[in-house]
């Protein structure tokens, strides 16, 4: 993957009505990649949409880059859904895996990225040993489950300590942050080593999608 900064809106905050427009006018306003939020109310208490809705934009012309966040337990049959519908990087929680390892090699032998997500209260120290196996290290700045919460400062230290661990290992591995990333906190996250930021209420709450996805992009340091 390249260096650029990437900015992933969350289509949890689309409205689903419409949802086949709605990620192709946040593609044509700017988006880079489309953040596709999976929760069954089990892992997470809320329930969102499944591999059919992902295959369903590929069939409706979406050929961008699709990043798929699964807030669901277990991990690894839905995951290999979401290959076979399209997914190009599918990132899960280790609290929801029993067998982590197993998980992202099972992901990345499928032709697919393979990410990490970690909660605000999820110590890091899990990643010592897959770090360099992972495509992504996702940082949660909110607890998972809704969109619109406030963004958990705490977060930045953690994005700091993962900046450092990536860039130890000289490895193309993307520092993605995802929660109540907003005009004011998408600098904050920047500044402490984030490089790919998801916005849900950010961006689909507004009418004009280019303007806020440029200003966005323009607080990026
Ligand atoms: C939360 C999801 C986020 C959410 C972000 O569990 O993983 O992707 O949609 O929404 P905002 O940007 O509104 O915090
Ligand atoms: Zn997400």
């Amino acid at each position: 993957m390249d260096k650029k900064n990437i900015i992933a809106p969350s289509i949890l905050a689309a409205n689903f009505a419409t949802l086949g427009d709605e990620v192709k006018n946040v593609l044509k306003a700017g988006a880079d990649w489309i953040h596709f939020d999976v929760m069954d109310n089990h892992y997470v208490p809320n329930l969102t949409i499944g591999p059919m809705v992902c295959k369903s934009l590929r069939d409706y012309g979406v050929k961008e880059f699709i990043d798929v966040h699964l807030m669901i337990d277990p991990v690894d049959n839905l995951a290999q859904d979401f290959i076979k519908a399209g997914a190009d990087l599918i990132s899960f929680h280790p609290e929801a895996s029993k067998h982590v390892h197993r998980s992202i090699s099972a992901i990345k032998e499928a032709g697919c990225k393979a990410g990490l997500v970690f909660n605000p209260a999820t110590p890091l120290s899990i990643l010592d040993n897959v770090i360099e196996d992972l495509d992504l290290v996702l940082i949660m700045s909110v607890n998972p489950g809704f969109g619109g919460q406030s963004f958990i400062h705490s977060s930045l230290e953690k994005v700091a300590i993962v900046r450092q661990m990536i860039d130890a290992t000289g490895k193309d591995i993307r520092l993605e942050i995802d929660g109540g990333i907003n005009n004011e906190t998408i600098g904050l996250a920047s500044e402490a080593g984030a490089d790919t930021f998801v916005a849900g209420s950010a961006i689909f709450n507004t009418e004009d999608y280019e303007n806020t996805i440029s200003t966005l992009r323009s607080k990026i340091i």
